[in-house]
Formats: structure tokens, C-alpha cells, sequence
């Protein structure tokens, strides 16, 4: 299936539309599963829920999982777990059960084991891989997506369900949903914003050569659909 574009104006415009695609994919839904990604669109985007949609959405449909998560305790400031909370959970009204966190002061692999079966346990399947209603994820400026880093490919086609990143610079370990189950979902939709990531979207959206060196591009549904969600800034039409 083709890719989806939505363009907004700027970052809050972004999440605004995306909050109306995701509200209206769960309408009819009595059961959703969603990973989440860290990044500065998710963060206007969970100020937004909470604000606007606090009350107005029957939350406990909702598993709410990650699709990257950094390797520290859940109050550090780089958690992706403590944002969402802090911005989000900590204003709504939402069972505990229904948080599938990953354990970012645990042991990096012996977590993503762990995570690996708790997702099992609690998404759909098909061929053996866990299956999510949709997966929300970001793109840096070096087309990374999910921490899959451009100089770990591998994790894009690594059997396992989770696996172990590493941030190039700062050599940050990361619990990751791997390829092969990002690329299962039913939908995957990219929040990208800001002029420092222009090129890389032009290049994967344009199909050009250098694509391929960027993790971004290898996210590619087999069978559910993807969109991607940009302000004018990241795109150049
Ligand atoms: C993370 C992410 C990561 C993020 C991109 C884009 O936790 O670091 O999930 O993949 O989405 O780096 O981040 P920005 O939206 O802040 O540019």
C-alpha cells in the first residue's frame, strides 16, 4: 500500500491531526494496542490528549506499549516511560495493567527478553510475531527510527521481537521493537517535524538511492498501512 502523507503547518498542527486519526481508528475498537516513541511530536501530542481528550475517550480500551525506550529508571529525565506519564498518564483516567512499560533500569537483554513476552502475552499474533493496532514512530536527523540506528541494520530483520540498541554518541543502551514486528503492524504512522529532518524525508518519500542507508526507510507495513505525518518544515513537495 502507498504511503499516506499528512501535511500540517507546524508541530501542533501535526498532532492535532494525528489525535483525530488515532481517535477515530479506536472508535469502534473495544480493544487497541499502540507503541509509543519518545521524541518532541509525542510530547505536544500527549499535552494534547491529556488537555483535550482527557475525558472524552474511554482509555482503559488502550494498551499502551513502546516501540523504543532508554535505558534508565522510569523518573530520569530521558525516560520515555516518565514523559508520557508525566504528560499524560498521570492526567487521565487509565487501569496501571493497561501500561506495558519497558524496565529501563533492568538489565538491557535480559529486558528485551522479558518485553518480547509480555508483548506476546498481550497483542495479537500472526506467523509467531506480535501484531499492534499501531505503532508511532519518530525519525532523526540521520533517519534513525525506533533507536534502529543507521549503523545497526541488522535489528531491521532480526527474528528476535526485541532487541538492544545503542545511540551512536552517546553509547545509551535501548530496549527496541525490532523490524520484523514494527513492519507487522496494522499501522504505522511517522510524527516528523522541524527543517533539520527535510532531506531525509525527501530522500525516503522520493524513493532516491541513499534511502536505503537510512533505518526509516525500511519501514515498510507488509500488509497494514502506513502514514506519514509531517509539517511543512520536514517537507519539501
Ligand atoms: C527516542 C525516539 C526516537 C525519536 C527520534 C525523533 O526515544 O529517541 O523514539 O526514535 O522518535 O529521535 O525525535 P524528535 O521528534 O525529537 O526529532
Amino acid at each position: 500500500m502507498p504511503v499516506q502523507l499528512h501535511l500540517s503547518p507546524d508541530p501542533s498542527a501535526v498532532a492535532e491531526d494525528f489525535s483525530r486519526f488515532f481517535f477515530e481508528a479506536l472508535k469502534d475498537k473495544d480493544h487497541f494496542t499502540v507503541a509509543l516513541s519518545g521524541g518532541s511530536t509525542p510530547k505536544l501530542l500527549f499535552k494534547l490528549w491529556a488537555e483535550q481528550y482527557g475525558t472524552a475517550i474511554d482509555w482503559s480500551k488502550i494498551r499502551f506499549f513502546w516501540g523504543d525506550e532508554r535505558c534508565v529508571p522510569p523518573n530520569h529525565e530521558e525516560s520515555n516511560y516518565g514523559m508520557t506519564k508525566s504528560l499524560l498518564f498521570n492526567h487521565i483516567d487509565i487501569p496501571e495493567e493497561n501500561i506495558h512499560r519497558v524496565i529501563g533500569e533492568a538489565d538491557p537483554e535480559a529486558e528485551a527478553t522479558r518485553y518480547a513476552d509480555e508483548i506476546s502475552d498481550n497483542t495479537d499474533s500472526e506467523d509467531g510475531y506480535p501484531v499492534f493496532d499501531l505503532i508511532i514512530l519518530g525519525m532523526g536527523g540521520d533517519g534513525h527510527t525506533a533507536s534502529i540506528f543507521p549503523h545497526e541494520m541488522e535489528l531491521l530483520e532480526v527474528e528476535r521481537f526485541c532487541a538492544v540498541a545503542t545511540h551512536p554518541e552517546s553509547g545509551q543502551k535501548r530496549v527496541i521493537l525490532t523490524g520484523p514486528v514494527i513492519n507487522r503492524a496494522r499501522s504505522v504512522a511517522f510524527l516528523v517535524t522541524g527543517a533539520s529532518k527535510v532531506e531525509k524525508v525527501s530522500s525516503i518519500l522520493g524513493g532516491a538511492a541513499d534511502a536505503k542507508l537510512y533505518p526509516a526507510a525500511h519501514i515498510q507495513p507488509t500488509s497494514g498501512d502506513l502514514h506519514w505525518f509531517l509539517d511543512e518544515a520536514a517537507f519539501q513537495g
